[in-house]
């Protein structure tokens, strides 16, 4: 994007924003989630720190909450309410960390404790009496939702006064014992904490107001917002909250934080039960990881953990900055609905011939993994959604499940996109569409379609070609069938992410494969000739046309890597006659490949993968000398060769041995018996050859 681009598009993800927020905290509706907003408001946040020249007060990123609403009384807040600071991963937690090392240098010690997905809420005490409950508003001043909050049975009325000897058993001296009393009988408290709605209140709440037609709640949060805001006290209490106290604002000098939990627990509140004190970041993660796991065990939603700086004393000194203090952090779970942008939809061909629209997206992490693709299924679906390809696009990803575009943010339009057409010629074999009655769906009528498909990938990826390791046609199939790869170049925008909630895929799996793409993402131009599968041209021809295109370019040494595009030019400017003049190509052969250069499909696929990253080499070298400069280390021992027969071979065809794996390690030799070197390049992720494989190699170069 150049500056006008992203000014224009921060002013629109501005109005949006404001859009959503004027309904979620004016008029109590809602037309995205919050975790949808969430994503806008990252991407405002991101595109305004870059270009900082952009940034207005009126922004939504430089205030802490919403606008007050009218028709409560305002209140205004004795200590400001304010928002945390958001982290998504361990680097944000330790990047905290090391900025509040630079204001004091000592070890930190943490209290974390879970993320209530509900509204913050303040509540004032006086003499021992609930007199005020307010929400944040905008931070200063909050909305009196004092009734409806007192329909809130966790809520105490009335503070309990605790005895003496509780107050000692959590560490107070005798000074802050009676000022506590104290301030109870005759002064103010003020706690803050979370209302909520717990997960059976919400189902049940859900299944009457479906049966009753009435319209269903989004989410639990949404559940607690709605009757926070009932002017109706007794259609707030219908919907029966929690409520967490997780801050005491009343200052009685404690040293700790979790001291503060302590006594608002003796003063009748209920308090979270899933906390931690934490010695190191070490064991935040730990709390973090269980929690992540275990939130569907939960009575209530959780968006992520809390970790809080335990030591009071420690709290002035390290302030605040912007919207938040710097002693705490929010530390979210991965979210399962973000937004992010239609680059392209591409139309898969089904084993019955049938035509599947898959939008092609910007990258993006999503319930914790990246994702790249997503199904748009049919063109009804298409319609239903008033997709266009340019649009920035909700998806969301529940579970483990494949992600799904659940809607379009047409304000976010910039008048360029591109209306989804459903193509003209099926795109693998060039067979007409048709959409059968009554039927969703396009369909190539060429039976053999898919079968060509397959064929043209698995080529690709097979021995004589890429070999790319785990890509044999039994994978190539489910990920033809999932949707997530129709031409080659597919192959290498994938994801870990695309690939994890398949069958047969597990996190490893997953990047282990993306690994053997991203590592035959450079190549020599003879497998790539063979790789595009043009009819009629095999090893031979592939090695004539490189020698060819070597004598015009005369000037690329051994291993020379450049871009698809300048081979693309060389074969475009070639004439029928050109390739019939090559010595040994006769003129069935230059006709195919003369065809085969002026396909569109085809000349866009090549521009795809240069797109992708791919990029092509040339190898110069005798085949004798084949493993030339490739650096081998040998562990165990074998059983077909010794061990310096073994190495008088990689010598013989130019390659080097070590005795240490390092990261310049190329191949480590692994027979029976192996030693630490085995463990190590696993770690480097170094590729390994037992000893069948070694034989192959060696054979294969000789
Ligand atoms: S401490 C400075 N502790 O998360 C505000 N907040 O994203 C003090 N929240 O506004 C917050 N669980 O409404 C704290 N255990 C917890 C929490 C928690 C949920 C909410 C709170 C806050 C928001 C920030």
């Amino acid at each position: 994007m150049d500056k006008q681009e992203i000014k224009n598009r921060i002013e629109k993800l501005k109005k949006e924003i404001n859009h959503h927020r004027y309904l979620y905290h004016v008029l109590d509706k809602h037309e995205i989630s919050d975790a949808a907003l969430d994503s806008l408001k990252n991407e405002l946040f991101r595109l305004e720190m870059d270009n900082p020249e952009f940034i207005t007060p009126d922004s939504p990123t430089q205030r802490v909450g919403g606008e007050p609403l009218d028709r409560f009384v305002k209140v205004q807040h004795s200590v400001q309410m304010i928002s945390l600071f958001d982290a998504f991963s361990r680097d944000d937690i330790f990047a905290w960390e090391k900025r509040l090392k630079r204001i004091k240098s000592i070890p930190f010690e943490y209290f974390a404790e879970l993320k209530l997905d509900g509204l913050a809420m303040s509540l004032r005490y006086e003499k021992n009496i609930f007199k005020i409950g307010a929400t944040r508003g905008d931070g200063m001043v909050g909305e009196d939702v004092t009734q409806n909050l007192k329909t809130i049975e966790s809520i105490p009325l009335e503070l309990r006064v605790p005895n003496e000897n509780e107050l000692r058993e959590i560490g107070l001296s005798g000074f802050q014992i009676k000022k506590v009393v104290q301030t109870i009988k005759n002064g103010t408290i003020e706690v803050r904490g979370e209302a909520i709605m717990n997960k059976k209140v919400f189902d049940e709440l859900n299944k009457r107001y479906k049966k009753e037609g009435k319209p269903v709640l989004a989410n639990s949060r949404n559940g607690a917002a709605g009757s926070i805001r009932q002017l109706n006290p007794a259609l707030a209490a219908e919907r029966k909250l929690d409520f967490y106290v997780y801050e005491l604002v009343t200052d009685f000098g404690f040293e700790r934080h979790e001291q503060k939990l302590q006594l608002a627990h003796l003063l009748g509140f209920r308090v979270l039960r899933q906390i931690k004190f934490c010695r190191s970041l070490k064991e935040v993660f730990n709390f973090y990881e269980k929690w992540l796991q275990k939130r569907n065990e939960l009575p209530f939603e959780i968006d992520g953990v809390v970790v809080k700086v335990n030591n009071l004393k420690l709290w002035p000194i390290l302030g605040h900055v912007g919207k938040g203090p710097r002693f705490m952090m929010a530390y979210k779970f991965p979210a399962e609905q973000v937004t992010s942008k239609v680059e392209d939809v591409v139309w898969q061909v089904g084993r019955t011939g049938t035509l599947t629209p898959i939008a092609v997206l910007i990258p993006v992490r999503v319930g914790g993994v990246t994702v790249s693709h997503a199904t748009l299924h049919n063109m009804d679906e298409i319609f239903r959604l008033g997709i266009k390809i340019g649009d920035t696009v909700i998806l969301e990803r529940a579970g483990d499940v494949i992600p799904k575009v659940i809607q379009v943010l047409p304000n976010l339009r910039t008048g360029r996109e591109k209306e989804i057409q459903v193509p003209k010629k099926c795109h693998v074999c060039g067979g007409g569409i048709e959409r059968l009655k009554n039927e969703v769906a396009y369909r190539c009528i060429n039976k053999n379609c898919f079968a060509v498909t397959l064929r043209n990938l698995s080529h690709w990826t097979s021995r004589g070609a890429m070999d790319i390791e785990g890509l044999g046609p039994k994978i190539v199939e489910q990920l033809v069938k999932e949707g997530l790869v129709s031409d080659i170049a597919d192959f290498y925008s994938l994801t870990a992410g695309d690939l994890k909630p398949l069958e047969r895929f597990a996190e490893k799996s997953s990047e282990n494969l993306i690994k053997a793409i991203a590592n035959k993402k450079e190549i020599p131009l003879v497998k790539f000739i063979i790789g595009l599968g043009i009819r009629h041209v095999g090893e031979e021809t592939a090695l004539l046309l490189v020698k060819q295109f070597l004598i015009f370019n005369s000037q690329f040494s051994n291993n020379f890597q450049f871009p698809i595009s300048q081979f693309l030019k060389y074969f475009l400017n070639l004439k029928k006659e050109d390739l019939e003049n090559i010595p040994d190509i006769g003129p069935v052969v230059a006709e195919s490949l003369f065809e085969w250069f002026r396909n569109e499909k085809n000349v866009e696929i090549l521009n795809k993968l240069q797109k992708n990253g791919v990029a092509l080499k040339v190898e110069r070298k005798s085949k004798k000398q084949a493993l030339e400069g490739k650096k081998f280390v040998l562990t165990g021992s074998l059983n077909s060769l010794t061990r310096n027969e073994a190495k008088a071979k990689i010598r013989e065809l130019g390659g080097e041995m070590s005795s240490a794996v390092s990261s310049k390690t190329d191949y480590v030799i692994v027979g029976d018996n192996p030693g630490s070197k085995y463990d190590k390049a696993k770690k480097l992720g170094i590729e390994i050859l037992n000893e069948d494989k070694f034989q192959k190699l060696i054979t294969h170069n000789s």
